[in-house]
C-alpha cells in the first residue's frame, strides 16, 4: 500500500500550516473549563461502531477532547446508538472510502471490526499517516501481527492495541513486585479462561439465510472483507465470528491478551520456542469424533516454551486452559480461595521460587501468596496514584489520543502500555497457541480405523521466531498466514 503524501491537520496545526485548511486559534479562557478548542482535537473515526468499537470511540472522544468526524460500519443496526451519539459524524460503510474521501480530516482510527479484518484496516491506516487503536488481538495470524508492528514504526504513527488491562495498575503493581525479586524466578506460568462463552465446536451452518434488512449484500461483502467468502448466517454476525477459523480465533484470541498481558510484560518474554497443545473432541456417533477443521475447538490446553529472558533468568513453560477447564489450587493457594478472580472464571499463576504471584482478568486482584504463608495484595496508594484511575478502562484509549497529540517518538508515546513494539510481540505468541491447535486438528486421508483421518501435527512443534517458521512441521506454516480474498492482498 502507498503512503499518501498528504500533512493531516495536526501536522498542520504542529508545523504551523495556515491557509485554506486553517484553523481560528481561541484562547482557552474564552472558551471554558474543561473545553478543548477544535485545534487542540484530534480528528478521530470508527471502523466499527458497534459492539466493542463503540466504548472505544466514545473513550477516544472523551467528552469532547477529541472531534469524531466519521463512524465506519457494515450493519446499521449494531451501530445505530454510536449513530445517534455521534449525529454530527459522517457515516460509512467502507473504511477505505472513508479515509479516501476524509483523509485531511481524520488524523487518527479505533479499529473494532472481527479479528480477521483488524490487519487490512490497520494497514491502509497507517500507510496514510493515521494514528490506530487496534482492538485485541492485534491480528488474525502472525504474520498480520509482524507487519503491523513494521508498519507502525515505518509509518512513524502511534499505536495502541485495546488489551485495556495493560494500562490497569494491577499490572504496575505485579512488575514492581517481581522487579522487587518478591517471588524469584519463574519456571511455570498458568493463564485460564472460561471462554468459549459463545456456539464452539459445532458444524459448520447450512442453508441460506437471508441477510437483514441491516446489511446489504455490499455489506456483507464488506464483512468478508479476506476472508473466503460465506453466506450470511447468524452464526457468523454479530459476535459469534469469534469460534469460526474463517473470521476470529476463538478463545485463545478473545482472551489471551488479556490473561498471557502480565505474564508478558512482568517477565519480559520473547518469542517462544516451542508449543504444543490438545484439544476437546466432540462425538455425536460412537467412536468417530466429529471433524470440524473450519470451527475453533470447544476447549484446549497449550503449553508454550519460553527461553531464559534478561528478566527471568530461566526456562518457563506457560500453560493455557479454556473451555471451562483450569489449573488446580497450588499447594500455597489455601482450598477455599478462588483463583485468579471471583469464580475463578479466568485467571493467571505465576509460580516462582520465592511464591505465587496471581491475578485475575486486565491485572486485577493482584496477590502474592508467599512460601512462608504470606500473603499481599495491590498496596493502597498504587492505585489512587495511577493518573489514570477514575478514567473508563484505566484510559487506555485516552491516554492514545494524548500520545497522537504529542507525536511518534515522544514521551507520551513511550509510556504507551500497548503499543504495537509490545502488542505486536504478545499477540504473535497468543496466536502461536492457535497455530498449535490448528496444526493439531489438522486431518489427513490415511488407513486409520476411526473416521479414516490421520493427524501428524498433533505432537510439540518447534518455532523459529525471527524466521516465523515451524521447523519440524511444514504443514503448520500454512497457518503462520493465510490465504487472502482477491483484492484484498496484505
Ligand atoms: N478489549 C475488550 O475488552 C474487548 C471486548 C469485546 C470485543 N473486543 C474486540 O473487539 C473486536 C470486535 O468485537 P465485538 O464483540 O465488538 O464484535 P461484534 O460483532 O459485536 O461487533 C463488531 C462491529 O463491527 C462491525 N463490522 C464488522 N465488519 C466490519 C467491517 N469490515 N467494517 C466496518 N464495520 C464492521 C459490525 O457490524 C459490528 O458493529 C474484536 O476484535 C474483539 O476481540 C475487545
Amino acid at each position: 500500500m502507498k503512503r499518501k503524501s498528504s500533512l493531516s491537520r495536526r501536522d498542520m496545526i504542529r508545523k504551523g500550516v495556515t491557509g485554506a485548511a486553517g484553523f481560528m486559534i481561541v484562547p482557552r479562557h474564552v472558551l471554558g473549563k474543561g473545553y478543548t478548542p477544535p485545534s487542540d482535537q484530534l480528528g478521530i473515526a470508527a471502523i466499527g461502531a458497534g459492539g466493542k468499537g463503540r466504548s472505544d470511540i466514545i473513550n477516544a472522544w472523551h467528552e469532547g477532547k477529541n472531534k469524531v468526524v466519521a463512524l465506519c460500519d457494515i450493519d446499521t443496526s449494531q451501530c445505530k446508538d454510536t449513530r445517534k451519539k455521534f449525529s454530527d459524524a459522517k457515516f460509512y460503510a467502507d473504511f477505505r472510502k472513508m479515509l479516501d474521501e476524509l483523509d485531511g480530516e481524520i488524523d487518527a482510527v479505533t479499529i473494532s471490526t472481527p479479528d480477521h479484518t483488524h490487519a487490512i484496516a490497520a494497514l491502509t491506516a497507517m500507510s496514510m499517516g493515521k494514528h490506530v487503536y487496534v482492538q485485541k488481538p492485534l491480528t488474525h495470524n502472525i504474520a498480520e501481527a509482524r507487519s503491523l508492528t513494521e508498519a507502525a514504526r515505518k509509518h512513524k504513527v502511534v499505536s495502541q492495541m485495546g488489551n485495556q488491562g495493560a494500562s490497569n495498575p494491577g499490572q504496575e503493581q505485579m512488575v514492581k513486585w517481581f522487579d522487587d525479586d518478591l517471588i524469584g524466578p519463574v519456571r511455570s506460568v498458568q493463564v485460564w479462561t472460561n471462554r468459549p462463552v459463545w456456539p464452539q465446536g459445532i458444524p459448520v451452518p447450512t442453508g441460506k439465510v437471508p441477510l437483514p434488512d441491516t446489511i446489504s449484500e455490499a455489506n456483507w461483502d464488506l464483512f468478508i472483507g479476506p476472508a473466503k467468502m460465506v453466506d450470511y448466517h447468524p452464526l457468523y454476525h454479530p459476535f459469534k465470528w469469534r469460534g469460526w477459523w474463517n473470521f476470529g480465533t476463538g478463545a485463545l484470541g478473545d482472551m489471551g491478551c488479556h490473561l498471557i498481558d502480565p505474564p508478558f510484560r512482568v517477565l519480559q518474554l520473547g518469542y517462544p520456542t516451542e508449543v504444543e497443545c490438545s484439544v476437546g473432541q466432540v462425538f455425536t456417533q460412537d467412536w468417530v469424533p466429529e471433524y470440524i477443521p473450519e470451527g475453533c475447538p470447544p476447549s484446549s490446553r497449550t503449553e508454550i516454551k519460553f527461553p531464559a529472558t534478561a528478566n527471568n533468568p530461566v526456562e518457563m513453560k506457560m500453560t493455557w486452559h479454556d473451555g471451562g477447564l483450569r489449573p488446580f489450587h497450588p499447594d500455597l493457594i489455601p482450598a477455599n480461595d478462588f483463583l485468579g478472580e471471583e469464580g475463578s472464571a479466568n485467571g493467571v499463576l505465576m509460580i516462582g521460587e520465592k511464591g505465587i504471584m496471581t491475578c485475575g482478568t486486565y491485572g486485577r486482584n493482584p496477590q502474592i501468596y508467599f512460601n512462608n504463608g504470606d500473603k499481599i495484595g495491590m498496596a493502597e496508594d498504587f492505585e489512587s496514584a495511577n493518573p489514570n484511575a477514575g478514567e473508563n478502562e484505566y484510559g487506555h484509549q485516552l491516554s492514545w489520543t494524548e500520545a497522537c497529540k504529542a507525536g511518534f517518538g515522544s514521551d507520551e508515546h513511550k509510556a504507551l502500555t500497548s503499543s504495537f513494539d509490545y502488542a505486536g510481540p504478545l499477540t504473535e505468541t497468543v496466536l502461536m497457541g492457535n497455530l498449535a491447535i490448528r496444526s493439531y486438528m489438522l486431518g489427513k486421508k490415511g488407513n486409520s480405523s476411526r473416521g479414516n483421518l490421520n493427524f501428524p501435527g498433533r505432537k510439540r512443534l518447534i518455532w523459529d521466531g525471527n524466521a516465523m517458521k515451524i521447523t519440524n512441521f511444514e504443514e503448520a506454516n500454512q497457518f503462520v498466514s493465510r490465504e487472502y480474498r482477491k483484492g484484498w492482498e496484505i
